[in-house]
Order: C-alpha cells, then structure tokens, then sequence
C-alpha cells in the first residue's frame, strides 16, 4: 500500500493568538514539529508553499491513493503536531482512511475544514481489482 501524504504549507504565518518562533514561519515550525513526531514513517511529510488558504493558517491537507483526503485549516503551529500525527497514525491503518469520528482528537476534530473522497478513476481501479 502506497504511503499516505501529509501537505503542510510551509509559508503560513503564525496566528495572532500566538507568539512566533524566531525568524521562521508557523508552517515551518509545524513542519519541525510534526518531523520529530513522524520518525515512524507513518507519512511522507511534504512541505508545501501556500494552499490559498492563508487566513486560516495553518493549513495541511492527508492524502492516499484509495483514500479519503482531509483537509485541515486553524492549526496551532505550536499545539497542532502531537494530534496531527496520532490522526496520521490512524489514517494510514485505516480502510479508506476511515477514522471513526470517535476516535479524532477534539483538535482534529475542530481542524477538520473538507473531506474529500477518493478518486473515482481510483475507486474504479480498486472495484475492478476485487
Ligand atoms: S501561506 Fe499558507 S495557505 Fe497561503
């Protein structure tokens, strides 16, 4: 199975409620944080710059072939990463990318802006597979 995708723009600028982290962006600072929590290789963790989103930052969208894809804004680039990839962790042991709705953390839960379903030339290839 091919290895679920975690986007993170890496430009998104650290909400007003929160003090910044030197010279580097909130995104960034997600990014590092969510490095030192990813060393599983659970995902690919791919920096992203700007996803049109910047007034909701932080923004990150999981996505996997067959899979659901969500897609995340209003991350704390300080608070954010523990929760983001304990739900990473679930996403990728998870049919579809199914995470029970009980099972999201209440900051996955608040994050949460879309989820997508998969893609249909996907759902196609895996309907024909079985
Ligand atoms: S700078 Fe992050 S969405 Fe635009």
């Amino acid at each position: 199975m091919t290895q679920p995708t975690l986007f993170v723009c890496a430009l998104c600028k650290f909400p007003a409620a929160e003090a910044g982290a030197g010279d580097i962006s909130g995104g960034q600072h997600l990014i590092d944080q969510l490095a030192s929590q990813l060393e599983d290789d659970t995902v690919i963790l791919q920096p992203v710059r700007c996803m049109a989103a910047c007034d909701r930052a932080c923004n990150a969208a999981l996505s996997a072939p067959g899979k659901l894809t969500f897609i995340f804004n209003d991350l704390s680039p300080h608070q954010a990463a523990p929760d983001l990839a304990e739900f990473c962790r679930q996403y990728a042991a998870a049919d579809l990318g199914k995470v029970p709705y009980g099972l999201r953390s209440p900051a996955i839960k608040q994050a949460t802006a879309y989820v997508l379903p998969p893609l249909v030339a996907e759902s196609l290839e895996g309907a024909i597979a079985r």
